[in-house]
């Protein structure tokens, strides 16, 4: 293993067609510590100190998208499935990158438990690396999150919310339900509730109009989510009454009025259909 210096190092990173502020220590080895900018190829993710270094590299590097297998494509959106076993050096380079924007997690050098699932959006250039999540192969918790990120770049702007839904869709294939690893980010946290919420309270409004009413564990293996996160959800919306000695869902007309309004919002969904992948275990 390299040398490594231990304060936050690096503060701008160069990836693609954007320069990025960085949020926290990476280990990177400590001859790039004290680099003005560090440049990273957006296909491969190997750094480099100078430009020169990159550009000489990209005439050899002619990875135009991620390595690994394309599971899913729809519109100019791709989720690559890479085995941290077999690209190894990739899946370190993935978690170095990472590790700028996260601040407690421990980095996992030993890749080899891992497959990461990296989100692209495709342009004549390439498929570009938006943001990616990691999940271990086999989790005695049934976490089906690891770590997740979007980049900086490309935050705000519902890619997050893509990357949460994808990995539900992963369990509800595996016939599993799922959770993040704990401890969550507080941004983590927020994307979570937003997306548990929207889902959960999305299906409910569905559910009404069939007038069969749907407990925590049918909300649960319709979603993949696990009981207590749909639990605590329903706590959290308030929406949980106690009436004639039992507990029932009951949303108030603010809450279905947020959601009608989030619904409205022109955004990417996953699709499904577009996922051709089968669990390796
Ligand atoms: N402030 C307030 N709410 C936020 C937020 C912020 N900075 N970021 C996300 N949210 C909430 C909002 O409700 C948002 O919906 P809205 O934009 O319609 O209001 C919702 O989460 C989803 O946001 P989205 O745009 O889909 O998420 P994102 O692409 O910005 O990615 C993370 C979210 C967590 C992946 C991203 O912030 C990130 O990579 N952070 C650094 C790494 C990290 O902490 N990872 C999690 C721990 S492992
Ligand atoms: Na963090």
């Amino acid at each position: 293993p390299h040398e490594v210096a231990r304060v936050k190092n690096l503060n701008l990173i160069q990836i693609g067609k954007h320069e990025v502020e960085t949020w926290y220590f990476s280990p990177y080895p400590v001859e790039y510590a004290h680099l003005p900018i560090m440049y990273i190829c957006e296909f491969c993710l190997s750094y480099f100190p100078a430009v020169k270094q990159l550009s000489r590299h990209r005439t050899k590097c002619t990875l135009q998208h991620p390595p690994g297998n394309e599971i899913y494509r729809k519109d100019d959106i791709s989720f690559f499935e890479i085995d941290g076993r077999k690209q190894k050096v990739y899946c370190r380079n993935l978690c170095l990158l990472s590790k700028l924007f996260l601040d407690h997690k421990t980095l996992y050098y030993d890749v080899d438990p891992f497959l990461f699932y990296v989100m692209t959006m495709r342009d004549e250039d390439g498929a570009h690396f938006i943001g990616y999540f990691s999940k271990e192969k086999e989790s005695s918790e049934q976490y089906n999150v690891a770590c997740i990120l979007t980049m900086p770049q490309y935050q705000r702007m519902g890619f997050g919310r893509l990357l949460i839904a994808f990995s539900y869709e992963l369990s509800k294939v595996e016939k599993r339900l799922g959770s993040p690893e704990k401890p969550l980010s507080d941004l983590g946290l927020l994307s979570y509730r937003a997306f548990w919420s929207e889902t959960i309270v999305g299906l409910l409004i569905e559910q009404q109009k069939t007038g069969i009413e749907l407990s925590i564990d049918d909300i649960a293996s319709r979603t993949a989510f696990q009981p207590t996160d749909v639990l605590h959800t329903l706590q959290n919306l308030n929406a949980l009454k106690y009436y004639h000695g039992q507990y029932v869902i009951v949303l108030s007309d603010t809450v279905i009025k947020n959601a009608e309004r989030a619904m409205k919002k022109k955004r990417r969904e996953v699709e499904p259909k577009a996922l051709n992948w089968k669990p390796i275990h």
